[in-house]
């Protein structure tokens, strides 16, 4: 890597695009979300290796409950499927994987399989890793919003205190900077609802490879466009 090189210190990627990738192939949509997996995998091991400190990755979506029941339940399998086979790569590797987003809807197992693996890769030191399941942006500000407004009830905060540092510390991503560089693939340029209040100066990079064909080589791509862009936060 170049001598100034700056690797983004939180990444988030909004991994798009398994549908049309098993489409393409003449598969069902659920051969690309098991391949795009894999390719999870294989991302969070790069960017380890090249030292992002922070890595947030889209999985499921608040709107994703819409999709047919099969698909839905085939994600939900997937990612106890994840838990169970990352597990031990994950603490060897002191990475501590964190799960942001809601935990209503989701059954008694699968929130028991998430407390596990953040409890047992909770001393992972080199990179926190988060995947946003069961996640939507607004839905985190309006359950932010909830546990600031008990606090104005209880009379244990002034309203007049409510700051952008009290909205973000009531967030699922408390403790974690804002992301310096959002990934998405498949060639959609739009959000669809990942990290809305964190991403207010993030910068964007979509790509049209659709997530299970997204590799090292494409990571390192948008690291170096990342490096091209002059962040100037509202300044001159
Ligand atoms: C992303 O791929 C994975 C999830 C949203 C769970 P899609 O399933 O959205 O794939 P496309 O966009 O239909 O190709
Ligand atoms: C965003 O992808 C959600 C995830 C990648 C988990 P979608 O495929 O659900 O988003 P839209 O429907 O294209 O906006
Ligand atoms: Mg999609």
């Amino acid at each position: 890597m170049l001598k100034d090189f700056i690797i983004p210190k939180h990444v988030g990627i909004i991994m798009d695009g398994n549908g049309r990738w098993a489409k393409k192939r003449g598969l069902l949509r659920i051969n690309g979300h098991k391949e795009g997996m894999l390719v999870l995998k294989k991302t969070v091991e790069s960017c380890k290796n090249l030292g992002v400190d922070y890595l947030t990755v889209y999985a499921f979506s608040t709107e994703n409950w819409k999709r047919p029941k099969l698909e839905v339940s085939f994600l939900l399998n997937l990612l106890k499927y994840y838990i169970n086979s990352e597990l031990n790569y994950l603490k060897e590797n002191n990475v501590s994987l964190k799960f942001i987003g809601s935990r209503i809807g989701l059954d008694k197992k699968i929130i028991s399989m998430m407390e596990m693996i953040e409890t047992e890769t909770g001393n992972g030191k080199d990179m926190v890793f988060s995947i946003a399941f069961n996640y939507g942006g607004r839905m985190e500000i309006t359950d932010g919003v909830k546990n600031i407004a008990q606090l104005v009830k209880n009379g244990s905060l002034l309203p007049e205190d409510i700051d952008e540092e009290l909205i973000s510390n009531n967030l699922y991503t408390k403790n974690m900077p804002d992301p310096d560089l959002i990934i998405r693939t498949s060639g959609e340029f739009r959000i669809s609802n990942f990290l809305i209040w964190q991403g207010a100066y993030s910068e964007y990079y979509i790509t049209d490879t659709l997530w299970p064909d997204f590799n090292e080589e494409e990571l390192i791509k948008a690291f170096k466009v990342y490096n091209t862009r002059n962040r100037r936060f509202g300044g001159v």
